[in-house]
């Protein structure tokens, strides 16, 4: 489907909500496995896989094998925003007469395999992909396990073929959550390490530990590691998955069971649980909570930006902020889209371009063919006609679509209609022209405002805040509504990235914990403020959540 990182994203978060509705509206499913997937199907479905939603039989098209079906909610979700059936199909999850089962099946548009019966999908694929070949077809499969159901024998005798047989026009990406049904993979069947002791989620996350890949190798297969949520890193593994050949390959995607909503996880609780009906408002806002750090390298060293982006890797940032300056639209000039080009091998991580030049239209190709994930054009240098060519422009090359509004600058009439096309709104707390400057206030107000704008106008994309964020601010900036947090002289001018960036994510979790314990209370009064810490089982976050109700006096 060629989407953009930010479509991609934006989807995500869309399946995501559907599989709490769908869960809860059935009042059974497995949530945990379709979000650790999340990412992974979004890559899939909207950026590399063939198909037309409205002929699913279509000869040519490339399968998509389940084969963990548990995880179906996250599927048919999927499916869906695909376009395969309509949304509201959903509400007839595991409901008598519905397509959409407790497990894929045929009946439903999309479904190439009747998972759940676990192990046995790798096998059907291969089948699938040796048949493509002797048919001299060139469609591929994609095949989803998990690492629950590797326990089963058929999975590596499938390994044994796939490689016998040099199966190279199939991808398997492994689901690595680290839960199966009951437990810990890692204390029912190790398929790294045994682990013991009483705290196995700490554990897993030690990478020293970390054996599947090297079991995959030692079967022949080409294997690739990754974040299995960082969607940059999905691309980027896929890419080099379906180039390769003569070997099959499989993405060891590390993940978290859960991932999206606190409470689920890494809790083994939630492999087959759906949430209840009183709950499932505070999940819905919590999916609509999540952020990203991006910080800005003209706050280092300007000649050793190479090594700004090293530090942005190392310090593990979501994306990474080009304050590209002309001289004209703001008195500094700082690089272009040059030096963009020359950076972009260093890593995969977004490149979050902020063009603070006239006449961005003129421009705009250069920074597409830079290798920018975004490019942000500001509202004052534009008109109806101009965006409307680059927002065209950009999509067209699934670049993401951002527009920023100074301080003293409210969205422009003419940009009203673009709204629901953004993937990014960059509202200034400062006076764009150099990084170090002290956030303006009144910029809390105006993004709250905004919100209320922008909602109106179906904008589902995420607003960055640039300009004088740091962390003392950053918290009440996550609350006013902005789900990127740009950070120049806060993050890049300080010593340790890592350790800073980590803390901006402390500091927007405490706000975004503090919004869904408001929200559980004007649902439902200190009861339900009760029940919503009760579900936050691992780790401390039980304790600093009764600690935050007490201070809020919720409890
Ligand atoms: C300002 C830029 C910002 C800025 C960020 O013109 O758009 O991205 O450099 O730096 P700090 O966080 O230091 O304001
Ligand atoms: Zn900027």
């Amino acid at each position: 489907m060629g989407m953009n990182y930010y479509q991609i994203k934006k989807n995500a978060r869309r399946a995501r909500k559907l599989v709490i509705r769908g869960t809860t509206a059935a009042g059974s499913g497995h949530p945990g496995g379709s979000f650790s997937m999340a990412e992974i199907m979004g890559c899939l479905l909207y950026k590399y896989m063939r198909y037309d939603p409205k002929n699913p039989l279509w000869e040519d098209r490339d399968r998509l094998v389940l084969s963990k079906g548990h995880a179906s909610p996250g599927l048919f979700s999927n499916l869906a925003v695909a376009g395969f059936f309509d949304e509201a199909e959903i509400d007839t999850l595991r409901k008598l007469g519905s397509r959409l089962q407790g497990h894929p099946d045929y009946k439903c548009p999309g479904v190439e395999f009747c998972g759940g019966s676990l192990g046995i999908g790798l096998s059907f694929s291969i089948g699938n992909a040796l048949a493509a070949k002797i048919d001299s077809k060139n469609h591929r499969i994609f095949t989803i396990i998990g690492d629950g159901e590797s326990d089963e024998g058929q999975v590596w005798e499938a390994a044994m073929t796939g490689a016998k047989y040099k199966v190279d026009n199939m991808t398997v990406i492994l689901d690595r959550n680290f839960i199966q049904q009951d437990s810990y993979t890692e204390k029912i069947m190790p398929l790294d390490e045994e682990l013991t002791g009483d705290d196995l989620s700490e554990m897993w996350k030690d990478a020293s530990r970390w054996k599947l890949g090297d079991k995959w190798r030692s079967f022949g297969w080409n294997v690739i590691e990754i974040d299995g949520h960082r969607i940059e890193q999905i691309d980027a593994a896929l890419k080099k998955a379906t180039q390769t050949r003569n070997t099959p390959s499989i993405i060891v995607a590390r993940t978290v069971k859960g991932k999206g909503v606190e409470h689920m996880e890494d809790n083994p609780k939630w492999h087959g649980v759906a949430p209840k009906k009183e709950i499932a408002p505070i999940i819905d806002l919590e999916l609509d909570c999540q952020f990203m750090i991006a910080p800005s390298i003209i706050a280092g060293d300007m000649a050793n930006l190479e090594n700004e982006v090293k530090r942005c890797v190392e310090g593990r940032a979501d994306y990474i902020h080009l304050d590209v300056m002309d001289g004209q639209f703001v008195q500094n000039t700082t690089f272009d889209h040059n030096k963009i080009k020359e950076l972009r091998p260093l890593t995969v991580i977004p490149f979050d371009a902020h063009l603070m030049i006239n006449e961005p239209v003129k421009h705009v190709n250069d920074y597409i063919n830079a290798g920018c994930d975004i490019v942000t054009v500001h509202a004052e240098v534009c008109d109806e006609s101009s965006f409307g060519e680059i927002k065209d422009t950009l999509r067209q090359n699934q670049v993401g679509i951002g527009l920023a509004i100074n301080p003293d600058t409210n969205l422009p009439e003419w940009s009203f209609q673009f709204l629901s096309d953004l993937d990014q709104l960059i509202v200034m707390s400062v006076v764009p022209g150099k990084s170090g400057q002290k956030y303006i206030e009144s910029t809390h107000q105006k993004t709250q405002d905004l919100v209320k704008v922008l909602t109106e106008h179906k904008f589902d994309g995420f607003i960055e805040a640039d300009g004088g964020v740091d962390l003392t601010n950053v918290g009440q900036c996550f609350t006013d509504g902005a789900r990127a947090f740009v950070g120049g002289s806060a993050i890049i001018g300080q010593k340790d990235v890592r350790g800073v960036i980590s803390d901006f994510r402390k500091e927007i979790l405490k706000a975004r914990r503090k919004l869904l314990i408001k929200k559980a209370y004007d649902l439902g009064g200190r009861d339900l403020v009760n029940k919503w810490i009760e579900l936050h089982l691992i780790g401390d976050k039980k304790t600093q959540l009764i600690q935050m109700a007490k201070e809020l006096g919720y409890s």
